[in-house]
């Protein structure tokens, strides 16, 4: 497995490995991987002839206090995993390789980053179909994978592709769960033993949501208000939204009565979680 550090090296490997690398797959991470990215490499390696990993803790998409600078980087150790899936090569720029200190062009989503973490994480999106823009010229992928986990960021890079007519194929894959149902992610690593077991009542109450729109409850102030009784029985918790939405627009509806997103973002301790899912 090779790992590029520059533009010019992965350009020059990408041009050398020609059609041989032809559907090419990328999975753009910010590393400290886990099964959920291992999942989407699997996927990506059953679709394309060659795959890359970027590994980028892109400072752009982390809004003012956010955990920028103690964000897990176990690069080592996030390169043997890959290694393991028979990667073709990590492209994992510094900083400076991808953003010039004096550039002025970004890519700004409207309307859909107006909803869920928009309005909590002000910049965020720009910051996420910035980079992944700049990694898709970089590293021109025929494919992309993406989890759904972060359904919202799913909807701004399929949105960024149509809007500017970028020839890559987005290919959304499902979250991955731990056995109690908590979405894996790279923050979990944030919480301690008791907030980890209080989190899993974010994914109790998504599901049991889920299960009472199948049977047909469509009220979804109803809906919305035990989903905050269920979670805030398991501890103390800053709920920053619970809402259920279109998935195409992202807008709340007032009545799940047709295919429906149920999305939130909680605060437990140090440690922001976010988890959604499709209903019926
Ligand atoms: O989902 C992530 O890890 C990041 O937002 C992404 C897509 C790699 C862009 O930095």
């Amino acid at each position: 497995m090779q790992v590029w550090k520059t533009i010019n090296t992965a350009r020059e490997a990408i041009h050398v490995g020609g059609a041989d690398l032809r559907p090419l797959g990328l999975v753009p991470t910010m590393g400290a991987l886990h099964e959920g990215h291992l999942a989407l490499v699997r996927e990506a390696r059953s679709r394309c002839a060659a795959v890359i990993v970027s590994v980028f803790v892109n400072p752009t998409q982390f809004s003012p206090g956010e955990d920028f600078s103690r964000y897990p980087r176990p690069f080592d150790r996030d390169c043997e995993l890959l290694e393991n899936e028979s990667v073709c090569a990590v492209f994992a720029p510094d900083p400076g390789e991808m953003y010039d200190g004096d550039a002025t062009t970004t890519v700004q989503v409207s309307g859909l980053t107006d909803h869920l973490c928009g309005p909590f994480r002000p910049g965020h999106f720009n910051g996420v179909a910035t980079i992944v823009t700049k990694l898709f010229n970089v590293l021109s992928p025929d494919a992309a994978f993406f989890g759904e986990k972060d359904f919202q960021q799913l909807q701004v890079v399929r949105r960024v592709v149509r809007d500017l007519n970028l020839p890559v194929d987005i290919v959304p894959c499902p979250t991955v769960r731990d056995a109690d149902g908590v979405a894996l992610s790279s923050r979990n690593a944030y919480l301690t033993p008791p907030q980890r077991v209080q989190a899993r009542s974010l994914s109790a109450a998504l599901f049991s949501a889920k299960n009472r729109i199948a049977c047909g409850v469509s009220d979804v102030s109803v809906l919305i208000a035990d989903m905050r009784r269920q979670i805030l029985a398991a501890g103390p918790a800053q709920i920053e939204y619970l809402e259920i939405v279109d998935p195409d627009t992202l807008k709340p509806v007032v009545r799940a009565d047709r295919p429906v997103r149920i999305a939130l973002a909680v605060r437990i301790g140090a440690c922001r979680l976010i988890d959604n899912v499709p209903a019926p």
